[in-house]
């Protein structure tokens, strides 16, 4: 399965903190928000991934994860130069995606939750059509919004509803089947010039081949689009790194339990950043992994 991480768009509910840094490099404790999307599609075991930024913002990103074989991956760049909708991603993505399955994440979202692995391994194996994450919120009409039956399958999805028929909000991760990019292509814009992924969804929906899985309640997701979501995903993933002891997101540990990189790779990492406790985590993570 191929992967897209789409990292574009201008911020603007960041202004002006966003008017010389992406939202994406923005901090979220002690990472930048991009680790959390990309380190989604690592625990997929998705490898191959397509990052999509704004053509200023393309540098910083490339500086910072390189062509992404430090970490056992092969990330490529593209650009996308007006923030013309999600569902463009697929159509920028489409020689990268090859009529491959693939998993498209959005840039601010961080998810975090018990056995979310498993579960995203075993979508991912699974997928015929397309598989939508929902998730329950106390202001539907901010989302896309969807309703499914009993089994899961996907009755409608509508975006940022005045009148939301569910409180379900459709996540920033879809899963989708080989023919996602032509279902793209061929989409109209909408009334607010953009290529609607709720458009997409709703292709496979009429096709009869589109899946809610419900993440549940003890779930978090967090789009970290506004200060006050970023500051709270700032917060909540410093508690529990700080109760834990552990990180969540750690990118060089995640490529290191995936069996992307060894030991002795995770441990250099580390200490290239060695000054700072991520630095010190990761080389720890290395010491207990290679004494195993
Ligand atoms: O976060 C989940 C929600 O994301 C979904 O429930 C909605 O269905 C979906 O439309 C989207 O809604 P948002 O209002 O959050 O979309 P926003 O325009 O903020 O874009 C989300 C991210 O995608 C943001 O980090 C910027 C990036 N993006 C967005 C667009 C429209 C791009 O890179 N390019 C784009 O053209």
């Amino acid at each position: 399965m191929k992967g897209i991480l789409l990292a574009g768009g201008r911020g603007t509910r960041l202004l002006p903190t966003t008017l010389a840094v992406s939202k994406q490099l923005l901090p979220v404790n002690d990472k930048p928000l991009v680790y959390f999307p990309l380190s989604v599609l690592m625990l997929a075991g998705i490898t191959d991934i397509l990052v999509i930024t704004t053509p200023e913002d393309r540098p910083q990103l490339q500086r910072l994860l390189g062509d992404g074989s430090q970490l056992g991956l092969a990330l490529s760049y593209a650009e996308q130069p007006e923030p013309n909708g999600i569902a463009e991603a697929l159509v920028i993505g489409a020689d990268h995606v090859g009529g491959e399955p693939v998993a498209l994440v959005l840039g601010d979202n961080v998810f975090h939750g018990y056995s979310f692995q498993e579960l995203l391994r075993q979508e991912c194996r699974d997928v015929d059509g397309c598989v939508l994450f929902g998730y329950p919120v106390s202001d539907p009409h901010r989302y896309g919004i969807a309703e499914a039956d009993a089994d899961g399958r996907l009755l409608s999805v509508e975006e940022k509803p005045d009148h939301p028929r569910s409180n379900l909000a459709v996540v920033g991760l879809y899963l989708y089947d080989g023919d996602a990019v032509d279902i793209a292509k061929n989409l109209t814009p909408s009334a607010r010039g953009e290529l609607e992924i709720s458009d997409v969804n709703r292709a496979y929906l009429e096709r009869g081949k589109a899946k809610l899985v419900h993440l549940g309640r003890g779930f978090a997701w967090l789009d970290a689009g506004t200060p006050e979501s970023l500051l709270q995903a700032g917060q909540y993933v410093q508690l529990l790194e700080q109760r834990q002891g552990v990180r969540i997101a750690c990118l060089e540990e995640i490529a290191l339990r995936m069996g992307y990189i060894d030991a002795e790779t995770c441990h250099r990492l580390g200490a290239a950043l060695g000054n700072s406790a991520y630095g010190q985590y990761v080389m720890s993570v290395a010491e207990q992994f290679g004494n195993r």
